[in-house]
C-alpha cells in the first residue's frame, strides 16, 4: 500500500519535473526569437538621414563611412588630414561629405558643427559615430609621465566628450543615436598608459549620456572591440614609443626591470598581438551599422570572438584571476 502512494507521488512529481522542463525550454526558445526578430527590425528612410563618423581617414571608421554611403545615408565624414579626406572622397558618392575635424581642438570642433548644422537644416543630425582615437603611448604605467596620459586621454575621452556635446542638440532633433567606439581595454585594463583610462571613462560617459537622453529619444550605444589590425594596434608605432618611453628611464628604474627587459616585452607583445588582432574590421563595422539602422539598437555591442569569448567574460572573473592571466601574458622584470 505504502509502495503504491510512493509510486504515485514519485509519477506525479516526474510528470511536473518532465513538464516543468519543457515549459522552460519552450519559454526560453520564445524569449530567443521574440530577441531575434526585435534586434532584426529596421529604420525605414535612410536616405533622409545624416551621420556624421569620426576619425575617417583610415581603419573602421573609414570603412563605416563607405558602408553607410554604400547603403544610401547622406555620411559626414571627418578626417584629420586633406588626404584622407580626398582618398575617402574618391572611392565614394558625391553624396559622401568630408570635413576636417581634430578632435582635440575646440575651434575645429565648432567648425565642423556650423558644417554639419547647414548640411543637416532641420533634419538634424541621426547619428554621431564617435570613432576617432590613438593609443600611443601604451606600455608599463612606471614608464609614463603625466603628458603620455594627457595625450591619449585629450583624443580618446576629452575630445570625444566635446565633440558630443557639441552635436547633442543636432541630435536630439533628429531623435536619433550616438555611438562612442570604447574597448574590451574599457573592461579591462591590460596596460599601462592612457588608452584604458580613457576606454573605461567612454563607457561611463556613454552611461550616463544614454540615461540622460533617454527620456528625449536619443539612443547612446557602446562599441566594445576586441583587437583588429589597423592604426591604433601597428606593432611598429607601439615599439618606437616603447623604446623612446624606456630610453627616457633613469638608471635605476631600468636597473629594476633588467637589461633585456624591453626586448623580452617587445617579443611577448608582438607574439600575442599576432595571434590576437584579427583583420577582418567589417566586424566591428557590422555593429556600428546595427547601432544606426536598427529600431532597437543594443546598449553594448561586443566586437571579435575574443571580446566575446575571452576578455568580456575574463572581466567579470575575481581580480586573481584576471591579474594572474594578464601577467602571463608579458615577462617579469629582473626585481619581481
Ligand atoms: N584596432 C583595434 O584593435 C581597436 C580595438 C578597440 C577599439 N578601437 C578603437 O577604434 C577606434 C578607431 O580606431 P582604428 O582601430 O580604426 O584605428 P585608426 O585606423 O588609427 O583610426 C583612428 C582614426 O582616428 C583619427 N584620429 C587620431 N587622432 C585624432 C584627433 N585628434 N582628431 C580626429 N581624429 C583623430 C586617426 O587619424 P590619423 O590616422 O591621421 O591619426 C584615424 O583616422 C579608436 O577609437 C580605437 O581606440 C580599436
Amino acid at each position: 500500500m505504502v509502495s503504491d502512494v510512493e509510486n504515485i507521488f514519485y509519477g506525479v512529481l516526474q510528470a511536473i519535473l518532465s513538464n516543468l522542463l519543457s515549459l522552460i525550454l519552450a519559454s526560453i526558445a520564445v524569449i530567443a526569437f521574440a530577441y531575434y526578430v526585435r534586434d532584426s527590425l529596421k529604420i525605414g528612410s535612410v536616405d533622409q538621414k545624416w551621420v556624421l563618423v569620426t576619425g575617417c581617414d583610415s581603419g573602421f571608421g573609414n570603412l563605416l563611412a563607405q558602408q553607410l554611403d554604400q547603403q544610401g545615408f547622406n555620411v559626414i565624414a571627418t578626417c584629420m588630414t586633406e588626404k584622407g579626406s580626398a582618398d575617402l572622397k574618391h572611392v565614394t558618392s558625391p553624396r559622401l561629405k568630408t570635413v576636417i575635424l581634430n578632435v582635440t581642438d575646440s575651434a575645429s570642433i565648432k567648425n565642423a558643427e556650423e558644417f554639419v548644422r547647414t548640411e543637416v537644416g532641420e533634419q538634424g543630425l541621426w547619428g554621431l559615430v564617435n570613432n576617432a582615437g590613438r593609443s600611443t603611448p601604451i606600455g608599463p604605467t612606471e614608464w609614463m609621465h603625466l603628458d603620455d596620459f594627457k595625450k591619449v586621454l585629450d583624443v580618446n575621452l576629452i575630445g570625444l566628450i566635446e565633440v558630443t556635446l557639441q552635436f547633442l542638440p543636432l541630435v536630439k532633433k533628429a531623435q536619433g543615436r550616438v555611438i562612442n567606439v570604447a574597448s574590451i581595454l574599457g573592461r579591462l585594463s591590460l596596460t599601462g598608459g592612457g588608452y584604458c583610462l580613457s576606454k573605461w571613462g567612454v563607457e561611463s560617459f556613454s552611461d550616463s549620456l544614454r540615461r540622460d537622453m533617454h527620456h528625449f529619444g536619443v539612443k547612446v550605444s557602446i562599441i566594445e572591440p576586441g583587437f583588429f589590425k589597423t592604426a591604433v594596434t601597428n606593432l611598429d608605432l607601439i615599439e618606437k614609443d616603447l623604446r623612446r618611453l624606456w630610453n627616457q628611464l633613469p638608471a635605476e628604474v631600468k636597473d629594476s626591470y633588467g637589461e633585456g627587459y624591453l626586448e623580452e616585452y617587445l617579443k611577448a607583445q608582438s607574439f600575442s598581438m599576432n595571434i590576437l588582432c584579427s583583420s577582418d574590421i567589417a566586424k566591428v563595422t557590422r555593429c556600428m551599422v546595427h547601432a544606426l539602422t536598427a529600431r532597437h539598437p543594443r546598449t553594448r555591442y561586443s566586437a571579435g570572438w575574443d571580446a566575446k569569448l575571452f576578455w568580456i567574460p575574463l572581466s567579470y572573473l575575481p581580480s586573481f584571476i584576471s591579474d594572474f592571466t594578464v601577467g602571463a601574458l608579458l615577462p617579469l622584470p629582473k626585481d619581481n
